[in-house]
């Protein structure tokens, strides 16, 4: 008897299928660093441009996957009923209709990606893209059923969630978003197809560590897809200071004096780029940016009221804190550092800090940064959290 006759409570309660599914839902490819950073809402424009070109080459090809299972497929009732999976990917009667058009039209719509033609494939992503191909040409029935359903159309869902919110993150209304809103409603369906021809075959010997292993291959792949895709992000957003580094051109040249040199000033110029109080925490201060011309540095003036501290708080960036005025003392994670007027304490990446001014007078203090480096090369949830 077919597994397309059984009931669907004998389907789901196969035990051997549930265990395939806890291995699919608990594979560490949800782990990538590339899906944390859609969830968190880490990503630009500009890198949202960069992942989702590169993912074109796989989206374009993905009837092709379809097309290999379904050559290696005996059954003929299966081979009938993957066919619709490929007319819904080609869009039934409306060519224009078909997910690879609808996904270049996300493409150019909401990513401003010029023309999808002309994308220039990483090395990393043709080879995705023929590894995924080669699987589903070569791979027995079963595993090219398992590959395709566990490993690739039953991860749509929870996957285009994320990408979801890291598209919404970056402030792309939903209506350019189409793409993701069908496949998250119907690769469900696609995916039952494929575990029905999957299920046929539980009876053959083998059946499950077959099944497991193309699983695993199918979320291995894209895993190592995503960390290339996330590294490559990476070296984007620090190409061109690295470009900068390597031009040996002054960056002096035709920069104001202003840019230059700060003046020293007793009182607060104004340009408050952040200030907070908070009672109960006795914190009350204020930071100002020194409009100075650098590049990866990030100079900021802090003033803190006699016997008020700063937020406790951590970031990615390092700092170095110069004392100006004032005498009282830098928490540093567990260390407890005495400062006076000419101390320079040293704040290194993430470490919980605070300062607290215990003079009678206002303290005053440079704190140096490397903010606008960490910024570019950090990828994450936000930089700088505070303790209220
Ligand atoms: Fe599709
Ligand atoms: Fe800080």
């Amino acid at each position: 008897m077919s597994v397309t006759q059984l009931p669907a409570s004998t389907r789901t309660v196969h035990p051997q299928l549930a265990e395939l599914h806890r291995r699919q839902a608990e594979h560490p490819f949800w782990s990538s660093k590339l899906l944390a950073g859609f969830a968190q809402g880490a990503f630009s424009k500009a890198d949202l441009s960069y992942i989702f070109s590169q993912y074109h080459l796989y989206s374009k090809s993905f009837t092709r996957f379809i097309a290999a299972v379904m050559a290696n497929c005996d059954d003929d009732l299966f081979r009938s009923q993957l066919s619709e999976n490929l007319w819904d990917e080609g869009g039934g009667c409306e060519p224009d209709r078909r997910h690879a058009q609808i996904y270049r039209n996300f493409l150019t719509g909401a990513l401003g990606v010029a023309d999808p033609a002309a994308i220039a494939y990483e090395s990393y992503t043709h080879n995705f893209v023929r590894e995924f191909l080669v699987a589903c040409l070569r791979a027995e029935p079963m595993a090219g059923a398992a590959f395709l359903s566990l490993g690739t159309e039953g991860i749509v869902p929870r996957m285009y969630q994320l990408m979801l919110s890291g598209l919404r993150g970056a402030g792309l209304p939903d209506d350019q978003l189409e793409f993701f809103h069908i496949h998250i409603s119907c690769d469900d369906e696609h995916a039952l197809t494929l575990e029905n021809m999957l299920l046929s075959y539980a009876g053959q010997p083998g059946w499950f560590d077959a099944c497991a292993a193309a699983l695993d291959h199918a979320l291995t792949l894209r895993a190592e897809f995503f960390a290339n895709i996330f590294e490559a992000l990476q070296v984007r957003r620090l190409a061109p200071i690295l470009a900068r580094m390597q031009g040996h051109q002054s960056l002096a040249r035709g920069v104001p004096d202003e840019s230059l040199v700060h003046r020293a000033t007793a009182a607060a110029t104004g340009d408050t780029m952040y200030a907070n109080k908070v009672e109960k925490l006795n914190v009350d201060f204020t930071v100002e940016r020194l409009p100075v011309a650098a590049e990866v540095l990030d100079p900021r003036m802090v003033r803190i009221p006699a016997g008020k501290f700063n937020e406790k708080h951590k970031h990615t960036h390092e700092t170095l804190i110069h004392i100006i005025e004032g005498t009282g003392q830098v928490l540093v994670d567990d260390r407890v550092l005495a400062v006076r007027p000419g101390d320079s304490v040293m704040v290194p990446r993430w470490a919980l800090h605070q300062t607290q001014n215990l003079g009678a007078t206002e303290m005053r203090f440079l704190a140096v940064t490397d903010y606008n480096l960490s910024q570019r090369a950090y990828l994450g949830d936000a930089t700088d959290y505070r303790l209220r």
